[in-house]
């Protein structure tokens, strides 16, 4: 005769086979195993069994519970896996992906990387300053004249309360005296604004990078051998680099940057790509005014700036022809540089 025990696993197992889902399981499992479950009981009842009996049903029940044990996960796994195939049937594995789309920078923000990459091989620190400035920064310690045609509205954006977007970013040669005295070696890259028809070439908001310099004994042939420098290595070693005078209210004396290379399309023609010259003195002095001390004694320092213009830049490295399209975001246009 068999032993309870082996009757008890044997209704078991059969309601183990029975179960149709993971829930009538549970129940088994529960009815059976659980603490107050039927093979649970034996437990209990082995206290009271002679001596000699308890390790011959001690060893049935747990051959009887791992028994039960092992055909419930059995079976529970059975379920899950059905359920699995069933969800995984529904998915058709013929349909095509959605790709995702991967952006790349725009080809300005790439001509700044190039740009300030070549300024920080040769020793300068990135600087930066606010485009909604005071007049102070933007004219008047630029040593620019209350009578300048800069200074007009019908060239300079205002707001009602007498601030502006700054018209270049040579506020920032300011900002940075003023916070720090010399020698001083920054550049700033950054946007600038003015009232000018959107056009081909002219848009009401362009970008420049700043440059500064200012120690002692520093001359106009660092300035000259310095850009000459970086425009080579921006356009290759065939580069020519072209000044020629001109005027601005910051800097004595002043020249504009022409650029001209064979390995550029329309090679032969000189094309303006910035602005610079020597710091003039009442900068120093403007700067020391608003610093209250002699930090940029004139007598002691000389410094060169200058001002690229990068939308021009970026136009002729990666041939643009239209200043227009760095502001449409046509993809069409935008994917050429990726
Ligand atoms: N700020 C000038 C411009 O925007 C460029 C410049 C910068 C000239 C620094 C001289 C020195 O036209």
């Amino acid at each position: 005769m068999a032993h309870p025990l082996e009757q008890l696993r044997d209704e078991a197992l059969r309601e183990i086979e029975s179960a149709t889902d993971e829930q009538a399981l549970e129940t088994t499992r529960v009815k059976y195993l659980g603490r107050t479950g039927s093979i649970s009981a034996w437990g209990e009842q082995m206290k009271t069994l002679p001596k000699e009996e308890k390790p011959v049903v001690g060893k049935l029940l747990n051959e009887v519970r791992n028994a039960l044990t092992a055909a419930i996960e059995t079976h529970t796994a059975q379920f899950r896996l059905q359920k699995e195939s069933g969800v995984l049937a529904k998915i058709d594995i013929s349909l095509p992906g959605t790709p995702h789309e991967i952006g790349s920078l725009h080809p300005l923000h790439q001509m700044h990387e190039r740009g300030i990459q070549i300024f920080r091989r040769m020793g300068f620190a990135l600087a930066e300053g606010p485009d909604l400035e005071t007049e102070w920064y933007c004219f008047d310690a630029l040593n620019t004249p209350p009578d300048h045609p800069a200074r007009n509205e019908q060239d300079t954006f205002y707001l009602p309360d007498g601030r502006l977007l700054r018209t270049h970013t040579s506020t920032v040669q300011i900002r940075a005296m003023e916070s720090a005295p010399p020698p001083l070696r920054v550049i700033a890259p950054g946007a600038a604004y003015r009232r000018d028809e959107l056009d081909a070439t002219h848009s009401p908001q362009f970008h420049q990078i700043e440059g500064l310099y200012v120690d002692e004994d520093v001359s106009i042939a660092d300035l000259k051998g310095e850009l000459e420098f970086f425009m080579r290595e921006l356009f290759g070693s065939e580069t020519e680099v072209q000044f020629r005078p001109h005027y601005f209210p910051f800097t004595e004396p002043s020249l504009e940057v022409y650029v001209r290379s064979k390995a550029l399309k329309g090679g032969e023609q000189w094309i303006e790509v910035a602005g610079c010259g020597m710091v003039h003195p009442a900068v120093f002095e403007a700067v020391n005014k608003a610093r209250g001390d002699k930090a940029y004694d004139p007598e002691k320092w000389s410094g060169y700036a200058f001002g690229l213009g990068m939308d021009r830049l970026a136009m002729i490295l990666f041939e643009i022809p239209d200043i227009r399209l760095f502001a449409q975001n046509d993809l069409r246009f935008l994917k050429q540089f990726s």
